[in-house]
């Protein structure tokens, strides 16, 4: 049995539909509280998997894996990044989401090493206040980037209305260096990478100059468009690009994957993070070009 938790979430209710096998589904409107030792003990009691769909998971992401363990189950997280608990001989996957999660394994589709690598992960939704506050909390090093084997701080620097192949409209790019990036890194083997948040909409721009205001900042931007992430990763002269509607339907998706994965056995015991641990997977619209960014500009207009 699968344990979810935050199953009525933006993120949680696309997972409880696409788990499989038997599933035990809560959230607090159905009686569950991770806040409360005996609710959570009970509720992933028996569980052979627990999910955790509710954040912000730099809150609830270590006491509820914990919880999973102490009950003798596998872990899965759609967040929960940065946290470190004894995995107890488990399997625990953690940041098994979009962005971080897919952004770290899109390289994986070109390859399983490499030498040269860019990123660019755009994103255009709403928010939810637990995202936003995931994202606030996230730890990276702004402008640094991989040089030869290792992070160089002030390697970048930020651009606006710049055009990049496959985003519709000019955008602004952020460099930033995080633990997923250079985990990326060292398993890809890289000697040079640059990462890069993509910023489609004027008013986030504005909210995460502020560091506030981030749901409704991204609400208005969303107004009358279709929510949208596009992830570009070049490795090596190649390209894949990945094009997915509602960033919680790609977390989920990111997020069953690496319960199946564990399901399967595919994941060794220990804690993980899902860009590193899992392969690519079938069910996303990732599309690779054997040309490098720099030429599929032009040839993204004759597609
Ligand atoms: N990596 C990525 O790209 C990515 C993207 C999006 C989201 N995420 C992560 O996914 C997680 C969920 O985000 P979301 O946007 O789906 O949040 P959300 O829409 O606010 O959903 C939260 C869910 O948790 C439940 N919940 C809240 N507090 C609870 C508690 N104390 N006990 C039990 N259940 C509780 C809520 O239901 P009730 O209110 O009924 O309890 C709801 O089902 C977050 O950690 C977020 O950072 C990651």
């Amino acid at each position: 049995m699968i344990a979810l938790l935050g199953a009525t979430g933006a993120v949680g209710r696309h997972v409880l539909r696409a788990l499989p096998g038997e599933v035990r589904a809560g959230s607090r409107s159905s009686g569950v509280d991770i806040d409360d030792d005996r609710s959570l003990a009970s509720f992933v009691a028996g569980a052979s998997v627990v999910v955790n769909c509710v954040g912000p998971s730099h809150k609830t992401a270590a006491r509820v894996a914990t919880a999973a363990v102490e009950a003798g189950a596998d872990h899965v997280d759609a967040g929960g990044a940065d946290a470190v608990i004894d995995p107890r001989g488990r399997r625990v996957v953690f940041a098994a989401g979009a962005s971080p999660g897919l952004s770290g394994l899109l390289p994986r589709w070109l390859g399983s090493r490499g030498t040269k690598l860019a990123m660019y992960c755009g994103v255009l939704d709403r928010f939810t206040t637990a995202g936003a506050e995931d994202y606030l909390n996230g730890v990276n090093e702004p402008l640094a980037a991989w040089r030869n084997g290792q992070v160089k701080r002030g390697a970048l620097t930020r651009v606006s209305d710049v055009d990049i192949p496959f985003f519709d409209e000019p955008v602004s790019a952020f460099p930033f260096m995080d633990a997923e990036n250079e985990a990326v890194a060292r398993s890809l083997s890289l000697v040079d990478g640059d990462w890069y948040s993509v910023v489609e909409g004027k008013h986030l721009l504005r909210a995460l100059g502020e560091r506030k205001g981030l749901c409704e900042a991204s609400a208005l931007d969303l107004a009358g468009r279709s929510p949208r992430a596009t992830f570009v990763a070049e490795l090596d002269g190649r390209t894949a690009v990945l094009r997915a509607g509602s960033v919680a339907e790609l977390t989920a998706a990111v997020t069953v994957a690496a319960t199946k994965a564990v399901l399967r056995g595919d994941v060794p015991s220990g804690l993980h993070r899902a860009a590193t641990v899992l392969e690519p997977f079938d069910g996303l619209d990732v599309t690779v070009f054997d040309a490098p960014l720099s030429e599929l500009a032009v040839e993204e207009g004759a597609l």
